[in-house]
This record gives structure tokens, sequence and C-alpha cells, in this order.
């Protein structure tokens, strides 16, 4: 298996943590000097307040911004680039949608439906909405192998209005075939968001094929910088959005009495933006773009391949969600009795770094019947060498603890 970057490329690995093995990507990836470079060339040659200042450095800045919307568009395959707003994260996606779609365009006594591996932000602003409108939620149960059962899916859909599922979990790695659940669903005018935060940047997602109504990702996730998100909205809604945060920006004219909006996506993007994050999100796509999101793709499967694998070898290790073939990036596992926050702590003791607890998907774990797990997950700079490490180190711990 052959790297697919150096770890040269991202100053963190020859910095205080020289030894470290980083498998916890799925909560952030580490980011290469090129986007660290942008952010800090943002602010050391762009930097001014878009769509304000008449003078020539405010209007490059306007531009520099305005043409990273249109980057992420053609990123993920969108037709329009007004369907681009950019949020903090996939969780205000998500939120920004409830507030600024589902709040004004469901009405009480209609049905969401969820499904049981998702991510807590996909549920609970479902829920405060339910309590608020009078709005009902059913959950489409994932089935002994972490998959969802396309079987199910046009009973589950009686009286459903909108659907809200995950692309990758973050905690069974299951990729679901949203492409297809999407075309089933579309049949019964249900309104769909996807949530890409583990897929955008992992594996091409093209919009214009899978045709969602929302979709919702975290730049952090990608290799970019923190503190931003991009929501996705069907160009076919934009008549049907409502004004999310107010202030600055958003409005077109504002009186004593009165206020008129600006048009999609700009409704959407009250007070200034993070100015320096979108630049460098740009510079992420580049560096993505160079590296190929096919070879990203390949890097990701065969490692997680690799990885599975090698875990399912090790006797008493229990690994959640479905076979290699059907995830990508993770794996959760627990070991007997061993507490996956002590494996965690163990694990660091040798500089090995993966994430324990329930990771945001309480109701997923009551599911398994596990209150807690370990996860390894993967990005562009692990290398097989990581794997090897990590799997030594079980092995050891299972010696000593067992
Ligand atoms: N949702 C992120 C994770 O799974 C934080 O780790």
């Amino acid at each position: 298996m052959k790297n697919l970057v150096s770890k040269n490329n991202f100053p963190i690995f020859s910095g205080r943590y020289k030894k470290m093995v980083y498998l916890d990507s799925a909560a952030t990836s580490q980011k290469p000097q090129v986007v660290i470079k942008a952010e800090t060339d943002w602010y050391t040659k762009y930097n001014a307040n878009i769509h304000r200042g008449a003078y020539k450095l405010a209007e490059e800045a306007t531009e520099l911004f305005e043409t990273t919307r249109q980057r992420v568009a053609s990123f993920i395959g969108a037709k329009n680039y007004k369907s681009i707003v950019f949020t903090k994260g996939t969780t205000e996606g998500i939120n920004l949608v409830v507030s600024a779609f589902a709040r004004h365009n469901l009405k009480s006594g209609d049905t969401i439906l969820l499904t049981e591996m998702e991510h807590h932000a996909n549920i609970v602003p479902w829920q405060l909405l339910a309590q608020e409108i009078g709005l009902k939620i059913k959950y489409w149960p994932v089935t002994i192998t972490g998959e969802l059962d396309m079987a199910n899916l046009d009973e589950l859909l009686t009286g459903v209005k909108f659907l809200s599922l995950v692309h990758i979990s973050n905690v069974l790695g299951t990729v679901n075939p949203v492409e297809k659940i999407i075309t089933q669903v579309k049949k019964k005018n249900v309104f769909v968001l996807v949530d890409a935060a583990q897929s955008v940047g992992h594996l091409p997602v093209n919009v214009s094929k899978i045709k969602p109504d929302f979709l919702v990702f975290s730049s952090h996730k990608m290799l970019g910088p923190t503190g931003l998100g991009v929501l996705y909205v069907n160009p076919e809604l934009f008549a049907d959005m409502r004004p999310y945060q107010a202030g600055g920006e958003m409005i077109a004219e504002v009186g004593f009495e009165f206020t008129t909006f600006k048009k999609m996506p700009w409704l959407l993007e009250a007070g200034t933006q993070p100015l320096a994050q979108v630049y460098a999100l740009g510079a992420t796509i580049d560096y993505i773009n160079t590296l190929g999101l096919k070879n990203i793709y390949l890097h990701s499967k065969s490692l997680t391949a690799y990885a599975y694998e090698e875990l399912s070898k090790i006797n008493g290790l229990k690994i959640y969600g479905p076979n290699a073939n059907k995830r990508l990036g993770l794996i959760s596992f627990s070991i007997g009795k061993l507490h996956a926050h002590d494996l965690a702590t163990l694990l660091d003791r040798q500089n090995i770094f993966i994430r324990a607890g329930h990771h945001c998907a309480m109701p997923l774990h009551t599911k398994l019947k596990v209150a807690a797990t370990a996860r390894i997950s993967f990005g562009v700079y692990n290398t097989k060498a990581d794997i090897d490490s990590v799997v030594s180190a079980l092995k050891s711990i299972l010696k000593t603890w067992n």
C-alpha cells in the first residue's frame, strides 16, 4: 500500500508531537502547509471586509470570497453558485435548515424521518422543532450489520415530509447509498437533507447526481480551516428560505418599520463571514484536487480494508458496523470489559491518538448496547505503518489487561 502524501506537508507532524500516530481525523483532520499559508495570506495580503468597501482592497477581498463560493459549487457539482451558503459547520448547517426552512414549510402533524445512526446534530434540532410546532419523528432502524435496509423505506415513508440522513456514519463508517435513497424518496415528494460531514473531501460527492434538497459539511474535516462549513440548497427551494440570523449583510433595505432582504445565498449570511477561512477553503480544494479525490478515496478504502482485516484477527475485539466494502475511513470497536476511555488513555501513552466515547451518537450506542466505543479514523496522511502501530499496541494491551 503506497503512501498518498508525505507527512512533511503537514507541519503538525514535525512539531511537538513528532512521534504521534494520529487516528482521529473523523473528529478533525490535520492541515497541510498550503492551507495554513493561505489563511495567513488572507491577513497579510487581502484582509478587508467584503460587500462593503468602495476601495480596491475591499473589492479584491469580495472577489476572492465570491470566487471561492463558485469553486465550492463546482467541487460538489452544484450548477448554481447561489446554492452555496457559508456556515460555521455541519451543525450550524442543519440548524439553519431547521430554522430557515423546516419551521415554515412543515406543519403540526407532519413527520420527519431520521435514521438510528444520526449524530446528535441531526437529531436534537429536529426534536426541538418537533416540540415547538408539533411534528412527529420516526427513525429508520439500523440493521444488525450497521446498515439501512432499503426494503423498509417505502413503508417508513408514510406521512413523511422530510428525511434527514447521514452519508457516512461517524460511528459505523457505513456509506449510505444516498443517491438510491433520494431517488426513491423523491417519488413521494419528501424533502431531503444529507449530512455529508464525513464524506465531502473523502470521496466524490456530486449534488447534481444525488439530488438532495440540502447537503451540509464542515471544512475542518476535509483538511480545511475550522469555524467554517457549507450548506448546499436546491435552487428550487430558494424562494422558500426565510432569514436565519438577522443583521448586516443579509438585508436589502432597512427602514424603522420594515426590512427587505437580499436573495440567496446572501439572505442566509448575516454578519461578517469567516473571510480568511473561506479563502483557505479555496486552497484546500486546490490541494484535494491536486491529490485527486479518487486517489484520496482509494487510499482511505485500502487503509480501512487493511485495518478492518487486522483488527478482525484480534481475539476479543468487537467491530461495530458493516464489513470493509461498505464502509469508509473509520472503524469503531470495543475490547471486552475494558472501557473505551481507558483504552484511549493506554494508547495515548504510546502516542497513538484515537477517539473514545459515544461520538455524539448516544441513541446509536443504546441500540448497539454499548456505552462507549473506541474509534480509529483515517486521513490522507495516514499510512499502513500507522495501522500496524495501533494494532500491535492493542495486542499488547489485550495481553496485559485480559
Ligand atoms: N462529529 C465528530 C466526530 O465524530 C466530532 O468525532
